[in-house]
């Protein structure tokens, strides 16, 4: 496993980590979900990824007995959590950044993870009804008062990530370090373009998610939708039309002769195809089973095989 730094910043995390949306709590109970840490550790990964929404803080909490069951020194993982849609009804509890929810929402987070910081801290979503400078105050404090060490945004629109940015810099606050944006071979648009200059001028780092397009990049859903895939999971119905789409899926069987080619798995060439990119600090994997685990971390050995010309053919298979 390589590290490369979480943008400007010094922190260096595992290329390839390992997320928790979908699977912790609802497909994955304590044990499966702390077999899958363990053997995502196994391998080098170093960066845990958390949000306070995933199964309604559940998630935390199983993040949380697994760091303490499996007793891993707090210098050596990194662990992050989100805030934005919250998980209660209220006015200031659901769909804010506002101050009081995120001062609030970091303390029943830090409980749940039994953690007395997190590493990362992302602002989920923009929220169009908090002024940019109380969110970027409110997280200034954060990290002030030890609860977290680094921010950041998730699928903020670019001029939004600089406007916070710039208001730190003016107020000699904390600023936002990365950003966590959709990054797969169907979702480019955002990491390669409106994101661009950003890379230079603030130093932006990315935790990209959903490599595999939610296991449409496996192949997987080439005949339907399979037996015990996320596509069965009743709250996740608003993927099946995209995981079941012929174009895409053509495309990905395009894809698998290459990945055969070159002696990989579909799901390893998709996820090393994301990492291939250098504004890619880590890319997120998420998984139901050990055993995807496994075979999705040995896309680090695929890498160095996207040569610029096997990237060109790529990119002949999925066009933009
Ligand atoms: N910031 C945000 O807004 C945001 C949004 C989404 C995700 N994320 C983060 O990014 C992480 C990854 O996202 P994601 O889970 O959507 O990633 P993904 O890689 O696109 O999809 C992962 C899912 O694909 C299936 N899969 C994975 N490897 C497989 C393999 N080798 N063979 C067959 N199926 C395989 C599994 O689902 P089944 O086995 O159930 O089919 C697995 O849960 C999340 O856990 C979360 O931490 C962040």
């Amino acid at each position: 496993m390589n590290y490369r730094r979480l943008g400007r910043s010094g922190l260096k995390v595992s290329e390839l980590s390992l997320g928790s949306w979908v699977t912790y709590g609802n497909q994955l109970d304590a044990a499966a979900a702390r077999e899958c840490m363990a053997a995502a550790w196994d391998r080098g990964v170093n960066f845990f990824d958390n949000a306070e929404v995933y199964a309604a803080g559940r998630s935390e909490e199983l993040m949380g007995e697994t760091f303490r069951k499996l007793g891993w020194p707090r210098l050596r993982y990194i662990v992050s959590t989100k805030f934005f849609w919250g998980i209660s009804d209220g006015p200031n509890e659901k769909n804010t950044l506002n101050r009081k929810y995120l001062l609030h929402g970091i303390d029943a987070s830090l409980k749940r993870l039994q953690l007395d910081y997190v590493d990362l801290v992302f602002c989920h979503r923009p929220d169009p009804n908090t002024p940019i400078e109380e969110t970027v105050c409110a997280m200034h404090d954060m990290i002030a008062r030890g609860k977290a060490l680094y921010w950041g945004t998730s699928e903020w629109p670019a001029d939004a990530i600089r406007a916070a940015w710039q208001i730190a810099d003016r107020h000699h606050l904390h600023k936002p370090v990365m950003e966590q944006p959709e990054y797969n071979l169907f979702h480019r648009e955002r990491v390669e373009r409106e994101y661009a200059p950003l890379y230079e001028e603030i130093g932006l780092g990315l935790t990209t998610w959903s490599p595999l397009a939610s296991g449409l990049l496996t192949g997987k859903y080439a005949k339907g939708v399979p037996a015990g895939s996320r596509g069965t999971i009743p709250r996740m119905q608003f993927l099946v039309e995209r995981l079941t789409d012929p174009v895409r899926n053509a495309a990905v069987a395009k894809l698998s002769g290459l990945a055969d080619e070159l002696g990989c798995t579909t799901a390893q060439l998709a996820i090393a195809w994301c990492a291939r990119n250098a504004h890619v600090s880590t890319v997120i994997t998420g998984a139901s089973r050990v055993s995807q685990v496994e075979e999705n971390l040995k896309a680090a050995q695929v890498i160095p095989k996207l040569t610029p010309d096997v990237m060109a053919r790529i990119d002949s298979l999925v066009p933009r």
